[in-house]
Protein backbone atom coordinates (compact mmCIF):
# COMPACT_ATOMS: atom_id res chain seq x y z
CA UNK A 1 0.00 0.00 0.00
CA UNK A 2 1.43 3.31 -0.84
CA UNK A 3 1.76 6.00 1.76
CA UNK A 4 -1.38 7.49 3.20
CA UNK A 5 -2.09 11.37 2.00
CA UNK A 6 -1.90 13.69 4.09
CA UNK A 7 -5.82 14.47 4.01
CA UNK A 8 -6.42 11.02 5.42
CA UNK A 9 -3.82 11.16 8.24
CA UNK A 10 -5.36 14.47 8.79
CA UNK A 11 -8.74 12.63 9.02
CA UNK A 12 -7.58 10.30 11.33
CA UNK A 13 -6.17 12.66 13.53
CA UNK A 14 -9.83 14.50 14.20
CA UNK A 15 -11.38 11.15 14.38
CA UNK A 16 -8.74 10.52 17.45
CA UNK A 17 -9.23 14.35 18.59
CA UNK A 18 -12.93 13.28 19.06
CA UNK A 19 -12.00 10.15 20.88
CA UNK A 20 -10.09 12.13 23.33
CA UNK A 21 -11.82 15.51 23.58
CA UNK A 22 -13.44 12.56 26.93
CA UNK A 23 -10.20 11.75 28.22
CA UNK A 24 -8.48 13.27 31.46
CA UNK A 25 -5.19 13.92 32.34
CA UNK A 26 -3.27 12.36 35.56
CA UNK A 27 -0.83 12.30 37.82
CA UNK A 28 1.00 9.33 37.45
CA UNK A 29 3.80 7.98 39.83
CA UNK A 30 6.07 5.06 39.23
CA UNK A 31 4.38 3.12 41.94
CA UNK A 32 0.61 3.69 40.84
CA UNK A 33 1.61 2.92 37.38
CA UNK A 34 3.96 -0.20 38.03
CA UNK A 35 0.49 -1.80 39.87
CA UNK A 36 -1.51 -1.90 37.27
CA UNK A 37 1.43 -3.72 35.61
CA UNK A 38 0.93 -6.53 37.32
CA UNK A 39 0.74 -10.19 35.98
CA UNK A 40 -2.64 -9.87 33.75
CA UNK A 41 -4.38 -12.50 35.83
CA UNK A 42 -3.91 -10.61 39.16
CA UNK A 43 -5.60 -7.24 37.40
CA UNK A 44 -8.56 -5.77 37.67
CA UNK A 45 -9.65 -2.84 35.63
CA UNK A 46 -7.60 -0.16 36.52
CA UNK A 47 -8.66 3.43 37.90
CA UNK A 48 -6.98 4.23 34.50
CA UNK A 49 -8.90 2.41 32.69
CA UNK A 50 -6.86 -0.06 30.73
CA UNK A 51 -6.40 -3.56 31.30
CA UNK A 52 -2.30 -4.47 30.37
CA UNK A 53 -0.39 -6.74 31.80
CA UNK A 54 2.59 -9.39 30.87
CA UNK A 55 3.38 -8.00 27.63
CA UNK A 56 3.62 -4.35 28.73
CA UNK A 57 6.11 -5.08 31.32
CA UNK A 58 7.54 -7.45 29.16
CA UNK A 59 8.08 -4.35 26.43
CA UNK A 60 9.72 -2.35 29.12
CA UNK A 61 11.83 -5.31 30.35
CA UNK A 62 13.29 -5.60 26.58
CA UNK A 63 13.55 -1.45 26.21
CA UNK A 64 15.59 -1.78 29.70
CA UNK A 65 13.79 0.34 31.91
CA UNK A 66 16.06 -0.79 35.22
CA UNK A 67 18.77 0.92 33.41
CA UNK A 68 17.18 3.65 30.98
CA UNK A 69 18.25 6.49 33.21
CA UNK A 70 19.54 8.85 30.69
CA UNK A 71 18.53 7.22 27.58
CA UNK A 72 16.68 8.75 25.03
CA UNK A 73 13.87 7.34 24.06
CA UNK A 74 11.45 7.71 21.33
CA UNK A 75 7.42 7.19 22.21
CA UNK A 76 5.69 7.13 18.42
CA UNK A 77 2.08 7.38 18.38
CA UNK A 78 1.99 8.24 22.53
CA UNK A 79 -1.95 9.20 22.58
CA UNK A 80 -2.74 10.36 25.69
CA UNK A 81 1.17 9.82 27.14
CA UNK A 82 0.92 6.90 29.88
CA UNK A 83 3.78 5.40 28.85
CA UNK A 84 5.73 8.78 27.74
CA UNK A 85 4.86 9.92 31.81
CA UNK A 86 6.15 6.35 33.02
CA UNK A 87 9.94 6.47 30.69
CA UNK A 88 10.31 9.73 32.11
CA UNK A 89 9.66 8.71 35.71
CA UNK A 90 11.87 5.69 34.93
CA UNK A 91 15.10 8.54 33.95
CA UNK A 92 14.46 8.29 30.49
CA UNK A 93 14.97 10.89 28.39
CA UNK A 94 11.90 10.79 25.96
CA UNK A 95 10.76 12.59 22.70
CA UNK A 96 7.05 11.54 22.31
CA UNK A 97 4.70 12.41 19.17
CA UNK A 98 0.99 12.05 18.11
CA UNK A 99 -1.37 13.29 15.04
CA UNK A 100 -4.33 13.92 17.40
CA UNK A 101 -3.81 17.54 18.72
CA UNK A 102 -6.23 17.00 21.60
CA UNK A 103 -4.13 13.62 22.83
CA UNK A 104 -0.79 15.35 23.03
CA UNK A 105 -2.77 18.31 25.22
CA UNK A 106 -4.06 15.57 27.30
CA UNK A 107 -0.27 13.73 27.72
CA UNK A 108 1.33 17.32 28.09
CA UNK A 109 -0.86 18.04 31.29
CA UNK A 110 -0.48 14.00 32.50
CA UNK A 111 3.63 14.74 32.85
CA UNK A 112 3.27 18.55 34.31
CA UNK A 113 0.92 17.03 37.15
CA UNK A 114 3.72 14.24 37.37
CA UNK A 115 6.28 16.33 37.78
CA UNK A 116 8.64 15.06 34.60
CA UNK A 117 7.65 18.25 31.88
CA UNK A 118 11.54 19.08 31.99
CA UNK A 119 12.11 15.42 30.71
CA UNK A 120 9.49 15.00 27.83
CA UNK A 121 9.36 16.95 24.85
CA UNK A 122 5.85 16.44 22.68
CA UNK A 123 5.20 16.93 19.29
CA UNK A 124 1.99 16.69 17.45
CA UNK A 125 3.30 15.43 14.41
CA UNK A 126 2.62 12.59 11.58
CA UNK A 127 4.68 9.21 11.94
CA UNK A 128 5.78 8.78 8.48
CA UNK A 129 7.88 12.28 8.53
CA UNK A 130 9.63 12.48 11.75
CA UNK A 131 12.07 15.69 12.36
CA UNK A 132 14.94 13.92 14.85
CA UNK A 133 18.17 13.61 13.34
CA UNK A 134 19.32 9.88 12.19
CA UNK A 135 20.55 8.35 15.41
CA UNK A 136 19.01 10.42 17.45
CA UNK A 137 17.08 7.26 19.82
CA UNK A 138 18.54 4.77 22.18
CA UNK A 139 15.27 3.29 21.68
CA UNK A 140 11.77 3.60 20.42
CA UNK A 141 8.67 2.68 22.13
CA UNK A 142 5.16 1.70 20.31
CA UNK A 143 1.78 0.98 22.38
CA UNK A 144 -0.94 0.12 20.18
CA UNK A 145 -0.50 1.82 17.46
CA UNK A 146 1.43 -0.50 15.25
CA UNK A 147 -1.94 -1.86 13.56
CA UNK A 148 -2.65 1.82 12.20
CA UNK A 149 0.78 2.59 11.19
CA UNK A 150 1.72 -0.69 9.48
CA UNK A 151 0.52 0.52 6.30
CA UNK A 152 3.00 3.18 6.37
CA UNK A 153 5.76 1.72 4.42
CA UNK A 154 7.71 5.44 5.14
CA UNK A 155 6.85 5.28 8.96
CA UNK A 156 8.96 1.91 9.73
CA UNK A 157 11.81 3.73 7.46
CA UNK A 158 11.66 6.61 9.77
CA UNK A 159 11.38 4.82 12.83
CA UNK A 160 15.32 2.87 11.85
CA UNK A 161 16.66 6.19 10.39
CA UNK A 162 16.06 7.75 14.23
CA UNK A 163 17.00 5.12 15.77
CA UNK A 164 21.05 4.58 16.78
CA UNK A 165 23.03 1.60 15.74
CA UNK A 166 22.00 -1.36 17.79
CA UNK A 167 18.67 0.50 18.84
CA UNK A 168 15.66 -1.18 19.48
CA UNK A 169 12.10 -0.33 18.43
CA UNK A 170 9.44 -2.21 20.51
CA UNK A 171 5.63 -2.59 19.77
CA UNK A 172 3.31 -3.74 22.24
CA UNK A 173 0.19 -4.74 20.31
CA UNK A 174 -3.61 -6.18 20.85
CA UNK A 175 -4.12 -9.68 19.09
CA UNK A 176 -3.00 -11.04 15.52
CA UNK A 177 -5.64 -11.29 13.30
CA UNK A 178 -5.57 -15.04 12.69
CA UNK A 179 -7.42 -16.23 15.55
CA UNK A 180 -11.05 -16.20 14.27
CA UNK A 181 -12.58 -16.68 17.51
CA UNK A 182 -11.56 -13.01 18.27
CA UNK A 183 -12.84 -11.51 15.34
CA UNK A 184 -16.22 -10.45 17.36
CA UNK A 185 -14.59 -9.32 19.86
CA UNK A 186 -12.39 -7.66 17.45
CA UNK A 187 -15.39 -5.61 15.71
CA UNK A 188 -17.33 -4.88 18.73
CA UNK A 189 -14.51 -3.40 20.59
CA UNK A 190 -13.08 -0.98 17.23
CA UNK A 191 -16.44 -0.19 15.86
CA UNK A 192 -16.06 3.27 17.78
CA UNK A 193 -12.56 3.45 16.15
CA UNK A 194 -13.13 2.76 12.75
CA UNK A 195 -12.38 6.29 11.17
CA UNK A 196 -9.22 6.45 12.95
CA UNK A 197 -7.70 3.67 10.74
CA UNK A 198 -6.16 0.28 11.08
CA UNK A 199 -6.67 -3.10 11.04
CA UNK A 200 -6.15 -6.97 12.46
CA UNK A 201 -2.35 -7.21 12.07
CA UNK A 202 -1.01 -10.68 10.15
CA UNK A 203 2.36 -12.39 10.97
CA UNK A 204 3.38 -11.74 7.49
CA UNK A 205 2.63 -7.89 8.22
CA UNK A 206 5.19 -7.68 10.87
CA UNK A 207 7.88 -8.99 9.32
CA UNK A 208 7.12 -6.73 6.05
CA UNK A 209 7.38 -3.80 8.68
CA UNK A 210 10.58 -4.83 9.79
CA UNK A 211 12.29 -4.67 6.28
CA UNK A 212 14.28 -1.50 7.50
CA UNK A 213 15.50 -3.08 10.41
CA UNK A 214 18.21 -5.78 10.75
CA UNK A 215 15.76 -8.29 12.86
CA UNK A 216 12.52 -9.15 14.15
CA UNK A 217 11.86 -10.89 17.10
CA UNK A 218 8.04 -11.45 18.30
CA UNK A 219 6.64 -12.57 21.40
CA UNK A 220 3.38 -14.03 22.29
CA UNK A 221 1.11 -13.59 25.38
CA UNK A 222 -1.79 -15.54 26.77
CA UNK A 223 -4.03 -17.78 24.26
CA UNK A 224 -6.74 -19.51 26.81
CA UNK A 225 -6.22 -17.08 29.37
CA UNK A 226 -6.88 -13.85 27.14
CA UNK A 227 -10.38 -15.07 27.73
CA UNK A 228 -10.35 -13.15 31.06
CA UNK A 229 -10.66 -10.18 28.97
CA UNK A 230 -14.75 -11.30 28.10
CA UNK A 231 -15.21 -12.35 31.83
CA UNK A 232 -15.67 -8.65 32.98
CA UNK A 233 -16.47 -8.33 37.29
CA UNK A 234 -16.92 -12.79 36.65
CA UNK A 235 -13.31 -13.29 36.56
CA UNK A 236 -13.01 -11.55 40.19
CA UNK A 237 -14.44 -14.91 41.75
CA UNK A 238 -12.00 -17.18 43.39
CA UNK A 239 -13.33 -20.45 41.15
CA UNK A 240 -13.13 -18.29 38.25
CA UNK A 241 -9.39 -17.09 38.77
CA UNK A 242 -8.36 -20.49 39.59
CA UNK A 243 -9.54 -21.78 36.38
CA UNK A 244 -7.64 -18.98 34.42
CA UNK A 245 -4.64 -19.66 36.65
CA UNK A 246 -5.03 -22.91 35.30
CA UNK A 247 -5.17 -21.89 31.16
CA UNK A 248 -2.23 -19.61 31.88
CA UNK A 249 0.15 -22.41 33.04
CA UNK A 250 -1.57 -24.62 29.67
CA UNK A 251 -0.93 -22.08 27.57
CA UNK A 252 2.70 -21.73 28.41
CA UNK A 253 3.03 -25.73 28.24
CA UNK A 254 0.88 -25.51 24.53
CA UNK A 255 3.03 -22.53 23.43
CA UNK A 256 6.29 -24.01 23.90
CA UNK A 257 5.00 -27.24 22.59
CA UNK A 258 3.42 -26.13 19.48
CA UNK A 259 4.39 -22.86 18.29
CA UNK A 260 2.28 -22.48 15.44
CA UNK A 261 -0.43 -21.50 18.45
CA UNK A 262 1.23 -18.54 18.93
CA UNK A 263 -0.58 -16.85 16.33
CA UNK A 264 -3.75 -17.21 17.81
CA UNK A 265 -2.56 -15.20 21.13
CA UNK A 266 -4.32 -12.16 22.47
CA UNK A 267 -1.15 -9.72 22.91
CA UNK A 268 2.15 -9.75 21.05
CA UNK A 269 4.98 -8.20 21.29
CA UNK A 270 7.18 -6.92 18.39
CA UNK A 271 11.23 -6.10 18.89
CA UNK A 272 12.86 -4.53 15.93
CA UNK A 273 16.77 -3.70 15.77
CA UNK A 274 19.08 -2.28 14.30
CA UNK A 275 21.98 -3.36 12.81
CA UNK A 276 25.40 -2.39 15.27
CA UNK A 277 27.38 -0.25 13.30
CA UNK A 278 30.42 -1.33 12.25
C1 LIG B 1 -4.80 3.17 19.88
S1 LIG B 1 -4.03 4.71 20.10
C2 LIG B 1 -2.67 4.28 21.15
C3 LIG B 1 -2.16 5.46 21.93
C4 LIG B 1 -1.08 5.16 22.96
N1 LIG B 1 0.12 4.65 22.40
C5 LIG B 1 -1.62 4.25 24.03
O1 LIG B 1 -1.19 3.10 24.11
O2 LIG B 1 -2.49 4.67 24.80
C6 LIG B 1 -3.25 4.99 18.53
C7 LIG B 1 -2.60 6.36 18.43
O3 LIG B 1 -1.90 6.47 17.19
C8 LIG B 1 -2.02 7.82 16.76
N2 LIG B 1 -1.73 7.86 15.31
C9 LIG B 1 -2.38 7.23 14.31
N3 LIG B 1 -1.81 7.48 13.13
C10 LIG B 1 -0.77 8.30 13.38
C11 LIG B 1 0.21 8.94 12.56
N4 LIG B 1 0.22 8.78 11.24
N5 LIG B 1 1.14 9.70 13.14
C12 LIG B 1 1.14 9.89 14.49
N6 LIG B 1 0.23 9.33 15.31
C13 LIG B 1 -0.71 8.55 14.76
C14 LIG B 1 -3.46 8.16 17.10
O4 LIG B 1 -3.71 9.55 17.14
C15 LIG B 1 -3.62 7.48 18.45
O5 LIG B 1 -3.32 8.35 19.51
Amino acid sequence: MTAPTHQLIASRASAYDAIYAHWRSHRFTRESYESNLAFFLDMDASAHGYLNGDELRFAYELLGTDSISDKTVLDCCCGTGKSTVYLALRGARVHAFDSSRQAIAVAKESADLSGVADRVQFAVQDAQYLPYADGSFDAVFCQSALHIVIDYPRCARELARVLKPGGMAVFCEEALGHNPLLKPIRWYRRRKYVTCGGRALTCQDLRRFGAPFQNVCIYHFNLLAQSKTLLGGLSRHPWIKTALRRCAAWDKAMLARWPALRRYCGKVVVAYRNPCSS
